[in-house]
């Protein structure tokens, strides 16, 4: 089964506009075109999606957002909508990470909405589940992400070929400490199988399920290597091009 490979470079609340504009530009410059069988996605803040939009014209790179509002409009001072996005250009959005989950206290029916307003948007989502430390030492690692994953459930089996998986141990998020490859195809397989048994074999299959935290040029090769990881949803390592661009070449072989 081929599924796409997809690599993400998640901004988070890093870049202002001339420090934006100066990365897109690097990327835009420097991604070489050999390495269009991998999907690239840039998320910036918000304030620099339409100049990322703008500057990436002509390019291969895909723009998205970092979350969305449940609601499609209305009174909700500071939030941006899912039709706001795709109105930019946005063609996915990052749901569910787990700095939303720890600092916004986001869980999974909050989140089932966010997944229906972008869907309904008509943008891809890119669903991030992942346990901490306490659950990964106690070994609940596998209950945990099962229990996200219940954020799909509703789905129909077309909405889930809109979703893309992300797994983020979060004890890995920007700790240098990155999950062993074993470690990452093992919670990899376990989300395949767990989607198969809710929406079938060939829905799993041709899920794209990419790894999260410290992820770097010196370990994506090795961690890419496994057969259920698909690509990588990569923080820091996404605000420097050379790195990003590394890290594309590494999930292009
Ligand atoms: P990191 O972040 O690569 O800085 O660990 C990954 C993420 O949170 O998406």
């Amino acid at each position: 089964m081929t599924r796409k490979k997809i690599v993400a470079g998640n901004w988070k609340m890093n870049m202002t506009l001339e420090e934006g504009k100066s990365l897109i530009a690097d990327l835009k410059n420097n991604l070489p075109n050999t390495l269009n069988n991998v999907e690239v996605i840039i998320a910036p803040p918000y304030i620099l999606l339409d100049t990322a939009q703008s500057a990436l014209q002509g390019s291969s790179i895909h723009i998205a957002g970092q979350d969305c509002h449940q609601e499609s409009k209305g009174a909700y001072t500071g939030e941006i909508s899912a039709d706001m996005l795709k109105s930019v250009g946005a063609r996915f959005v990052i749901l569910g990470h787990s700095e939303r989950r720890q600092y916004f206290g986001e869980r999974e029916d909050l989140l089932a909405k966010k997944i229906n307003a972008a869907l309904t948007a008509g943008l891809k989502v890119i669903y991030c589940v992942g346990e901490d430390l306490t659950a990964r030492e106690s070994n609940k690692q596998n209950d945990i992400v099962a229990g996200q994953l219940e954020a799909l459930y509703a789905l129909t089996a077309d909405q889930m070929q809109q979703i893309i998986v992300a797994y983020e141990p979060v004890w890995a998020i920007g700790t240098g400490k990155t999950a062993t490859a074993a470690q990452a195809q093992e919670m990899h397989a376990f989300i395949r199988q767990t989607l198969a048994e809710k929406f079938g074999q060939d829905i799993a299959d041709a899920t794209s399920i990419l790894y999260g935290g410290s992820c770097n040029p010196q370990n994506a090769a090795e961690i890419f290597a496994g057969a259920d990881v698909d690509g990588g949803l990569i923080g820091g390592a996404a605000l420097k091009a050379a790195d990003f661009i590394s890290i594309i070449e590494a999930r292009s072989k």
